[in-house]
């Protein structure tokens, strides 16, 4: 099968993105059946407020995050998004089929307008159709994302299906691929998804030490009010996620089973989970450091990656030009 997923550079990454998505590409390019593709989404990234003097620096920093995480050059491909001018290049093919009203749908679009007022540009809206491009540039089935991006997939669904049956058969249409626990919700308020928008304390970012994990775990919403039960709930479920031996998973049960009896000992409850996400992250954060010390590696992995990408990317531009009646 195979998979496509993107992400994009600004600012840290959380452990609602690893849960959420990088999680499960670890998992599927490690199966070899799957042919995958993963991608730094840097012409998205553009589309909200940043500086042009960091942008560089935070594509760099997200390719060192995501081959410390385990991200493999030899089993996938691993690239830049800009770097391939057939994304945009679709993307454009793409907007001509796609009516403005299923874009002004869009919840994203609606919350990132509504934070920023000030900037709301043709790139922001126009964002699910480019992501669409993404998938299909590659006739992609299968799109591992977070609960969040739903929406921007049934996007891609509908335009891969509009296309077919304008131009003839062309594309599949994508499905997502969700992991168990697709949808974290923020630690200073269990009622939204955990998210960068969220501010530093509201996330743990995979490169927070120990010592700030366990002062946000300590100072996380647990249950109160009438958000009962939501905040140990999501604490719950991200202990579950990071449990992985024999005996992390029966810790677990006793801590869900004292939870529904409504006796979770906090006091011993955040603690045990501070330490087991920091110990989770530990190897990641070393091999962090050591990346970051050779960037010219990372370069040399993007680069290489392009050059894969590219080849697939390229033939189905062609195809997609020749169905529309551009190649002269
Ligand atoms: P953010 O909201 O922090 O800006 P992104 O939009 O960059 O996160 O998301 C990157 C990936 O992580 C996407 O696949 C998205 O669906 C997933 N993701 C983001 N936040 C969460 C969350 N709270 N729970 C699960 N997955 C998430
Ligand atoms: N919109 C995605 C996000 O914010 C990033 C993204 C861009 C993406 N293009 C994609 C994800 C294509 C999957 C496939 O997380």
């Amino acid at each position: 099968m195979r998979i496509i997923s993107g992400i994009q550079p600004s600012g840290e990454l959380h452990i609602g993105n690893y849960l959420g998505a990088i999680k499960n590409w670890i998992k599927l390019q490690n199966d070899s059946k799957n042919n995958c593709l993963f991608f730094i989404a840097d012409y998205h990234s553009i589309t909200e407020d940043y500086n042009p003097k960091e942008k560089s620096k935070e594509i760099l920093d997200l390719a060192i995050d995501l081959l410390a995480l385990g991200l493999d050059p030899k089993k996938s491909i691993i690239f830049q998004q800009s770097q391939i001018p057939s994304h945009a290049n679709l993307a454009w093919i793409f907007n001509t089929i796609t009516p403005i009203g299923e874009l002004s749908r869009m919840t994203q679009f609606k919350d990132k307008s509504e934070q920023n007022k000030e900037n709301i540009n043709v790139g922001l809206f126009d964002y699910p159709v480019l992501m669409a491009a993404d998938i299909l540039v590659y006739k992609t089935e299968a799109v591992p994302v977070g609960e969040d991006q739903a929406q921007h997939l049934e996007l891609a669904r509908d335009l891969a299906h509009r296309f077919n049956s304008k131009f003839g058969k062309t594309f599949p249409e994508p499905k997502s691929l969700l992991t168990e626990t697709p949808r974290i919700m923020s630690l200073l308020d269990p009622a939204k998804k955990m998210s960068k928008s969220g501010g530093k304390k509201s996330y743990i970012a995979l490169n927070d030490s120990p010592e700030i994990i366990k002062e946000k775990i300590k100072s996380a919403v647990s249950d109160v009010g009438k958000e009962e039960g939501k905040g140990g709930n999501n604490l719950l479920a991200i202990f579950k996620a990071f449990a992985e031996t024999k005996s992390e998973k029966s810790e677990y049960e006793k801590f869900a089973k004292d939870h529904k009896a409504g006796n979770l000992k906090y006091a011993e409850f955040k603690p045990r989970l501070a330490e087991l996400i920091a110990d989770f992250f530990a190897d990641f954060r070393k091999k962090h450091a050591e990346l970051s010390k050779n960037p010219d590696y990372v370069k040399k992995v993007l680069t290489e990656g392009a050059e894969k990408a590219s080849v697939i990317a390229e033939k189905t531009l062609r195809e997609v030009k020749e169905k529309v009646g551009l190649m002269i």
